[in-house]
């Protein structure tokens, strides 16, 4: 006990072996922070195993963690567990080498170089709509689909390179490489790693065919570079970048191509997979969406964008309710204080926007999907309106680590869904339960079967 006799952790749900067993499980950690919100409504102590581990359950925690003491923490291990594919680039990069790089690769994704990637945003979605068309009434999995095309708009937007048929080998490579991560994570996980164990083969498989990919990606750069007329990309600009009067080794270009190309389409992928999803479930919701796109008269392109405030209020519903990075960890390095309780060095500080999302103490009907509640008054889309507390949406984090990507997931999430909805209404099966695999972002557990229908 303390000196004012508070006990040394805030309260937090009692130490069960079998709550340790479920928050092991890949589909009730969202559900359970959502609950423990409720029960703990600003912080709650975890009793998880050797680590304290607290977990954040209101907007002003959240902003105390990523903005005012971030200073003080540091990504936590389990974002660092993917390291194995990522390196060591910009989302895992402790905090004292983050600045520089933040800023070299900033311009990539200024607001001035959206206009450039929308191009290859639209047109990898007509190809998709192109491959769909001899398909209708085919059962497709929307989550390896919109992966699929993800994968194409970052391919060509931020590399200038077309996968094709890698795409496929891509999307495999980094099943695998993810379902070993998992693994990893486990208790014990991390040592047995190296061993001949077979889920780990094939994570390391996987890790070395995503390498491979990336290094190729990276020589085909640097050759077009060599040509008199070359486009940008930004692999481009990262062979050139200087930091300090230095170049970027290829070491640490390859290990920022790869944070972009996994970073840059798994979550956008997720984010379309389950607006797919709650568009099937909402036929009306569907509906508005598609007068909204079709009432242009022409397939909407980024200088329409301001034209499709409900598209917005659709994405920003998903994301919402199904936030593809749907907890964020930090581990402190300097003791903090939150609310009055010291945070021990080493703790694991976690804010869960899964939880906060659907948190009724900030969200009329949280379980609702409600695209115009993002409306203002004028019909305007706005990412704070109707006035819900800052830190209770932060789907792309917030503070300095808040994420490099989200202009150019915004738009190409609304393009998408503009381009593709006036042409087809996927319907997700009326038996299909939403299953959660909550990883190191929230996918439908074991894909999302969809039956592809034309949109009437
Ligand atoms: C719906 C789509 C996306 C979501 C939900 C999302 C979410 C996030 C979140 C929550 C973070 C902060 C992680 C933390 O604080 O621990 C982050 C960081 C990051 N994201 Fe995204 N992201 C998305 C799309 C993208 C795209 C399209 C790119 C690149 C093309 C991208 C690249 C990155 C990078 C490089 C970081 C690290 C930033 C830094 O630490 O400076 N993301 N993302």
């Amino acid at each position: 006990m303390t000196l004012d006799s508070r006990p040394a952790r805030p309260p937090g749900p009692p130490f069960r072996p079998s709550a340790v067993v479920q928050m092991l499980r890949r589909d009730t950690p969202p559900w359970r922070f959502a609950e423990m919100a409720q029960a703990f409504p600003r912080i709650a102590s975890l009793r998880l195993g050797t680590t304290p581990v607290y977990l954040v359950t209101h907007p002003d925690l959240v902003r105390e963690i990523l903005v005012v003491q971030s200073k003080s923490v540091e990504k936590g291990p389990a974002l660092k567990g993917a390291g194995v594919v990522l390196g060591d680039g910009l989302l895992l990069m402790p905090n004292e080498r983050h600045k520089p790089r933040r800023r070299l690769v900033n311009p990539a994704f200024h607001h001035t170089r959206l206009a450039g990637y929308a191009v290859p945003m639209t047109v990898a979605t007509d190809e998709l709509l192109d491959r769909w068309s001899a398909r209708a009434g085919e059962r497709i999995d929307m989550a390896e689909e919109m992966a699929g095309l993800t994968l194409d708009i970052v391919g060509r937007a931020l590399f200038g390179a077309e996968l094709g048929a890698e795409a496929q080998q891509v999307y495999a490579d980094m099943a695998q490489a993810m379902s070993g991560w998992e693994k990893m994570m486990l208790p014990g996980g991390a040592r047995l790693m190296r061993l001949p164990i077979p889920a780990f083969k094939r994570m390391w498989a996987g890790a070395a065919g995503l390498d491979a990919v990336v290094r190729r990606l990276i020589a085909a750069s640097a050759q077009r570079k060599a040509e008199p007329v070359h486009g940008v990309d930004v692999v481009g600009d990262l062979l050139d970048a200087e930091i300090d009067g230095e170049r970027l080794s290829s070491e640490a270009v390859r290990d920022e191509a790869m944070t972009l190309l996994m970073a840059g389409h798994e979550t956008t992928a997720n984010l379309l997979t389950w607006a797919w999803h709650l568009l099937s479930r909402n036929p009306e919701v569907a509906a508005r969406l598609r007068r909204e796109s079709a009432a242009l008269g022409h397939a909407p392109s980024y200088e329409d964008l301001r034209s499709l405030p409900y598209t917005y209020g659709v994405v920003a519903e998903v994301l919402r309710l199904f936030p593809p990075a749907w907890v964020l960890e930090r581990e402190v390095t300097e003791e903090i204080v939150l609310d009055g309780w010291t945070i021990p060095v080493g703790a694991i500080v976690l804010a869960s926007q899964f939880a906060l999302h659907r948190d009724p103490r900030f969200w009329e009907e949280p379980t609702a999907f409600r695209p115009e509640r993002w409306l203002t008054a004028e019909g305007t889309f706005s990412d704070d309106a109707p006035g819900q507390p800052r830190g209770a949406f932060f789907p792309f984090g917030a503070g300095t680590r808040v994420c490099v990507g989200e202009s150019f997931a915004w738009t190409e999430a609304v393009l998408v869904l503009a381009r593709v909805a006036p042409h087809w209404a996927p319907v997700t099966e009326p038996s299909w339960r939403e299953r959660l695999h909550a990883a190191v972002t929230l996918r439908p557990h074991g894909g999302l079967p969809m039956t592809l229908r034309p949109a009437v």
